[in-house]
């Protein structure tokens, strides 16, 4: 274990990064858990408490995706947009396709490679992550203003924007399952503090 784990010189990503994504992570929770239980709206309701919830906090889910790709475009410090879409450079992917070889080597031996920011294949898995979500935030927004300006009945069935919500809904847990769950073994592991990304300080 390096002698200073838990003595970071400079955060590595900037307050802005982790806010944002704290508020993100924490929204995207409260979408999929109200998912489980809410009573959607129809032709003659508006939805229960829990759509509420889940409407408002899918908007505020929104912005702060928003936040975060404008964020990631300006900010000084942190991963590199080249390096969460690589998908158009022929640089990224080639690191990519070595960086899944050495992922692939040390699944075939049971092991978890060792936490490297640079690596290629977790920014870019970061990036799909991101796309995903502020997918599910436009077409549910594309939604909730197509509603609001009565150009829809609140009945989600038909509706485009809604076909593609529902069908990225599971992705959703899948991302969040697998991305929540490796950062938390990587730092039981030690080998990444979950403050990289869950301190609020400067
Ligand atoms: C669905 C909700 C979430 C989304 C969309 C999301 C998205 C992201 C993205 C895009 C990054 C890369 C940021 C960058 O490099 O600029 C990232 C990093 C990170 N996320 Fe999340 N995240 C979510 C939930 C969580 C949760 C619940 C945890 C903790 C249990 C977590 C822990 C981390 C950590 C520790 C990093 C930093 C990894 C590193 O620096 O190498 N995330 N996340
Ligand atoms: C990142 C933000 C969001 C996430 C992760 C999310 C996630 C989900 C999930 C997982 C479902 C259930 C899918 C299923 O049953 O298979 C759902 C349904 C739904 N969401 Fe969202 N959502 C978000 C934002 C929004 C927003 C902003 C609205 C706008 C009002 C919205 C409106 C709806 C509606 C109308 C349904 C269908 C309810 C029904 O089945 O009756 N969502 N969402």
């Amino acid at each position: 274990m390096p002698s200073d784990f838990y003595v970071l010189p400079e955060p590595r990503h900037n307050r802005a990064t982790r806010l944002l994504h704290a508020g993100l992570a924490l929204a995207i929770v409260s979408q999929l858990l109200t998912s489980l239980a809410m009573q959607g709206p129809d032709d003659v309701q508006a939805g229960d408490i829990l759509f509420q919830v889940h409407r408002y906090s899918g908007l505020a889910a929104t912005v702060m995706a928003f936040g975060l790709w404008l964020t990631i475009l300006f900010r000084l410090r942190g991963t590199d947009l080249g390096a969460l879409i690589p998908w158009v450079s022929v640089r990224r992917l080639s690191a990519l396709w070595q960086d899944i070889k050495v992922h692939g080597r040390a699944a075939l031996n049971l092991r978890i490679p060792a936490h490297d920011p640079q690596a290629a294949l977790p920014s870019a898995i970061h990036g799909l992550g991101l796309l995903l979500v502020s997918a599910m935030a436009a077409s549910g927004a594309v939604y909730f203003v197509q509603v609001g300006l009565g150009l829809h009945s609140a009945e989600p069935d038909g509706m485009i924007a809604m076909t593609v919500h529902l069908a990225l809904g599971n992705l959703v847990w899948a991302y969040l399952i697998v991305h929540a769950g490796l950062a938390v073994l990587h730092h039981l592991l030690r080998s990444m503090s979950l403050a990289t990304m869950w301190s609020l300080g400067k």
